[in-house]
Parts: structure tokens; C-alpha cells; sequence
């Protein structure tokens, strides 16, 4: 593992500069096993592309463990997702249930019951969101919270324009997120589900220490954007401006730097 750089931000984060992709999920992995062997509060845990080589990573890396120390790390697992697409549930490939188990539950062989989402099943969505958000505060909140990076700056699906004290919640899609997502639903946004349930900006502040993954070329605008702009809301991930413990990891190709 390389680890190029450790900066500070005039945005307060903690900044690791890593080569690229593979080197972003390495250190990323090594963080959630630091994290699981506290096992003080649960996990925030997100979806999406840029997280697949982070679970890769850490399955890989637990697959040399022993038998009795991967129990004894797994035995109590719990985390949270960050979000659900509303109207799918884990039989459809593109929900975040599906996804949690393809990469997760499965491989590590975690109960399933311990790795919680929003049902996007439910019939009273915000009766849902409520219950997710009760269920989260039961179990003690979040503590070390993984983020991606949505390409209009959304975290979780806190789609802009986006306060800091949004709550856990329905959210309507923009049509950029629709496109972002889009490859998960056989490359059509239309068939891309037009809600989805989200932890609020709220929750996710409230996480004992956050870790936000910006990795590929594509993320360069929005991360420009997040390491310069003050916190607005236009820009949700801005919101994490002020919490005390933002480490962002990213690599070259985010920051637009060349090989080192
Ligand atoms: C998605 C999810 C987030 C994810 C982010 C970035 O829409 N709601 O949990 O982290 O947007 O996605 P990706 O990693 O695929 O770029």
C-alpha cells in the first residue's frame, strides 16, 4: 500500500492522497478493519462504484485472517446503509440491499439481519424513514461513517439544494443522479426508481468520524468544488465543513494530479 500524501484542506479535512484506485481501497479497507476491532458504535456503509473495490479489499483482506480472529472481528458486525431505492427490494439487482449482499453479507457470511437498509418496499415511505432513523438512533449512531461522492456533490442521496440539518427522509431524485446510477438498471435512467430513502445530512454530521472515497477522473469537478467552496446548498457534501474527524481519501486522477 502507498500512501502519497497526508494534507490538511482549508476545508478542515484530513486529506490522503492515494496513487489510484487500487491504493484508495487498500487504505480504505484497513480503516474499517481499525474501526471493527473498536466495535463501538455501527458502521455507516455506502453503495455505489467507487466502494466496490473498498469491500473487495476488505473481503480479500479478511480471507488470511483465521478462522477464530475473522469471527471474532464479524461476531458483531452492525451497520447501516446509507440509502434504498424506493419501489425495488433485495430480489432486484440494482437495489442496495442486492448490492450489500453480492459484495458484503455473502463473501463475509455476516447476518444478514446486522447489515440494515431502508426497506424500499415499505408501504408508508416516510413511516420507513422514520423507523430507520429510530433504529440507527437505538443503536447508538453511527461510528466511523463511509461516504462516495454523488457528481452533483450529493452524499448518501441528499440531493442538492440540501441543508445541514436535513434529516433521515424521502428524496426525489435529480435527473444527474438518475444518469450517475443508470448503469445498474441496464444503462436506461428512465428505469432508474425516481425516490429513494436516505440518512440526512443530520445523521451523517453526527457520525463519530467520517471517511469520504473520491477516486476516476470524474470526480475532479466536484471535488474542485468541495475542497474550495465554502458549505452551501448547492453543494450537500459541503455540509461536512466543521465536523471535527472528515478524512477524504483520493486519488491522483480526482485531484488532477499526475503521477508523483
Ligand atoms: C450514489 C449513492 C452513494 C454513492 C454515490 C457515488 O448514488 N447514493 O452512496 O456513494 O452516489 O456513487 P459512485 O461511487 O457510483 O460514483
Amino acid at each position: 500500500m502507498v500512501v502519497v500524501d497526508h494534507r490538511r484542506t482549508s476545508a478542515g479535512f484530513a486529506l490522503l492522497v492515494v496513487p489510484d484506485t487500487t491504493s484508495a481501497a487498500l487504505q480504505v479497507a484497513q480503516l474499517l478493519v481499525d474501526e471493527l476491532q473498536q466495535q463501538r458504535q455501527p458502521l455507516g456503509l455506502a453503495t455505489g462504484r467507487t466502494m466496490e473495490p473498498v469491500y473487495r479489499a476488505l473481503v480479500d483482506e479478511l480471507a488470511g485472517w483465521s478462522s477464530p480472529a475473522r469471527a471474532r472481528l464479524l461476531g458483531s458486525w452492525q451497520s447501516f446503509n446509507l440509502d434504498e431505492y424506493m419501489g425495488i427490494g433485495p430480489g432486484h439487482p440494482g437495489s442496495f440491499a442486492a448490492y450489500m449482499a453480492h459484495h458484503l453479507v455473502d463473501p463475509l457470511g455476516l447476518d444478514p439481519a446486522r447489515v440494515c437498509l431502508p426497506d424500499g418496499l415499505a408501504a408508508d415511505l416516510a413511516a420507513e424513514a422514520l423507523r430507520y432513523s429510530r433504529a440507527l438512533a437505538a443503536a447508538g449512531g453511527i461510528g466511523l461513517q463511509l461516504l462516495g461522492l454523488g457528481l452533483n456533490g450529493h452524499v448518501g442521496f441528499n440531493e442538492p439544494p440540501c441543508g445541514p440539518e436535513a434529516g433521515t427522509r424521502v428524496v426525489d431524485f435529480c435527473p444527474t443522479t438518475r444518469a450517475q446510477n443508470a448503469a445498474a438498471f441496464g444503462g436506461d435512467p428512465a428505469a432508474v426508481p425516481a425516490q429513494a430513502i436516505t440518512l440526512g445530512l443530520a445523521e451523517i454530521r453526527a457520525a463519530s468520524r467520517i471517511v469520504l472515497v473520491v477516486t476516476g477522473a470524474a470526480k475532479a469537478p466536484v471535488l474542485t468544488r468541495l475542497l474550495q467552496e465554502p458549505p452551501s446548498p448547492a453543494l450537500p457534501a459541503s455540509w461536512l465543513q466543521g465536523h471535527p474527524a472528515v478524512t477524504v481519501v483520493a486519488d491522483r486522477a480526482a485531484l488532477q494530479e499526475g503521477p508523483g
